[in-house]
């Protein structure tokens, strides 16, 4: 048998040779990446003058672990971020900083710990199969649009996890496009943003990211507010949601309240659905772009599975997780992280001044040409080698790193695995010619026109044609 060529997937546009600041910062405000210089996929640390500010995009290990790991008080998150997303999540763990954030992350990461992994197991396998259900009827080989049905398996899980309940086609829909309105309306960066202007300065909101934002927090305020109620009477279930909303911070014994709450669900609404559907929908279409990985990770996820799967199996999917490692590498949903320097460094014999953004860019330290053998190859047999297990160690962050790690980074590992695993024994999935996706940095990495496959019944050998596909 022939080895296959080696694949290299698709990379995002980089900016032309001397782009002015101001077309900088217009290519940002539609996607960062298009903003990015080619040089980053190769520099330790390069600077980029704003005209307020300096900015430094930061690739040198040893550097980013002073930030996220050493001293994270001393670079605390740019409220470039806190801007652009105040909207949607007020006061959530996700944007808040110091005594605020550190409260925040005492009451939430119980609920996250490795022990509560078994215990959503269920609610994850029950949200995959409800996707592959879901996907019966456009499994007839036509295109669709997969980003999409990740995103509502990936809200499907959420709200399952979260709150003991399935989503309805109804409200995941509505959430969903809800959230595609709140991207499209809303730039990652607004103007005053990226200049740092004043907090009194005007951002220039438009009225249907504002709408957008609402319309989700009314729906996530209807299901706190319940929650309360069934808290009170003694008849919540034992879910994340409740869990939250019952530990007290250690070192104050307050719990969250109301509004902090539906701040705190926005975020795992957001940080837990968007990222993973972009995870999701990246891997996919690399499985497409490669049916000899795709055959070999159905026949794994067959075998540790076969009728019903259990988490003690999870085990025998080493590919499937590997495939996952890679994708998460090539495409991190969270392709860049801002902090800013509050006093003066010296990073690589140069003087980085307060107020200085610090850029730790998982994109380009996952791809980095001196870090990664063939960095922008699809390989994910490469997590067998004690090599890329030593190269992670320093250039791997798909999910940051230090105290403010992503909290649900073993919730996605899992997630990850169980979605793929059962859309896998369901599903043959296959590119369409002339729809090769451009990545594109929006909240997450998206791709520019959407990510599209055929999708075809993966039926169990000697069964019928027509047959239902197994889950
Ligand atoms: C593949 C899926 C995911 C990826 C790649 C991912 C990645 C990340 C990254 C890179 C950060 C740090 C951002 C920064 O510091 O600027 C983060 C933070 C966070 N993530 Fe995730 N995430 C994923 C899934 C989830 C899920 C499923 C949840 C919850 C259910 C979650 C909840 C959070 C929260 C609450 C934070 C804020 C932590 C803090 O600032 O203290 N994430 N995530």
């Amino acid at each position: 048998m022939t080895t296959p060529p080696e694949y290299t997937p698709p990379i995002p546009r980089w900016r032309p040779e001397g782009a002015s600041i101001l077309q900088r910062l217009r290519l940002a405000r539609k996607d960062v990446f298009s903003s990015q210089p080619k040089r980053l996929y190769r520099a330790w640390m390069a600077q980029q003058n704003a005209i307020l500010f300096d900015s430094y995009t930061i690739n040198q290990p040893d550097l980013i672990k002073t930030i996220l790991e050493d001293r994270p008080d001393d670079f605390p998150k740019s409220n470039i971020i806190q801007d652009t997303l105040k909207l949607l999540l007020g006061e959530a763990v996700f944007v808040t900083n110091g005594e605020t954030w550190k409260r925040q992350r005492r009451i939430i990461d119980p609920a996250f710990e490795g022990g509560r992994l078994r215990e959503v197991f269920p609610a994850m396998v029950a949200a995959g199969q409800a996707s592959v259900a879901r996907l019966a009827p456009q499994a007839t080989g036509t295109p669709t649009e997969i980003e999409f049905e990740t995103a509502h398996a990936a809200a499907d899980v959420i709200f399952r996890t979260l709150f003991s309940i399935p989503i309805t086609d109804e409200k995941a829909t509505a959430v969903f496009h809800g959230f595609r309105a709140y991207q499209r309306a809303q730039p990652l960066m607004t103007f005053p943003a990226l200049l740092k202007a004043p907090k009194w300065v005007p951002r220039f909101r438009s009225s249907k990211s504002a709408r957008a934002a609402q319309a989700i927090r009314n729906v996530l305020a209807d299901i706190i507010a319940q929650r309360q109620d069934q808290l009170a009477a003694g008849t919540a279930p034992d879910d994340l949601a409740t869990k939250i909303m019952t530990t007290a911070d250690p070192q104050t014994g307050d719990i969250f309240g109301a509004k902090e709450m539906v701040d705190q669900v926005a975020i795992f609404f957001l940080a837990g659905h968007e990222t993973s559907a972009s995870a999701l929908a990246w891997t996919l279409y690399l499985l497409a772009a490669q049916p000899h990985v795709q055959e070999r990770a159905a026949a794994e996820a067959q075998a540790a599975w076969g009728d019903a799967p259990d988490f003690a199996n999870m085990r025998n999917l080493a590919y499937v997780r590997d495939i996952f490692r890679e994708a998460l590498r090539l495409y991190p949903p969270v392709p860049m992280m801002v902090r800013e320097a509050t006093r003066p460094e010296t990073f690589r014999s140069r003087t980085v001044k307060p107020g200085s953004l610090c850029i730790l860019s998982p994109w380009h330290l996952q791809r980095h040409e001196r870090l990664w053998d063939r960095p922008h190859v699809f390989d994910p047999d490469r997590w067998q080698t004690a090599e890329t297990r030593k190269t992670a160690r320093d250039a791997y962050m798909p999910f940051s790193k230090g105290p403010r790690v992503c909290t649900g980074a073993g919730f996605a590992m899992i997630e990850g695995v169980i979605l793929l695993a059962l859309l896998l024994r369901a599903y043959r999935f296959e590119t369409v010619e002339g729809k090769t996706p451009v990545p594109v940095q929006h909240l997450t990495v998206r791709s520019e026109e959407g990510i599209w496959l055929r999708i075809t019944p993966r039926l169990p050998e000697g069964s019928p044609s027509g047959g239902t596909p197994s889950i």
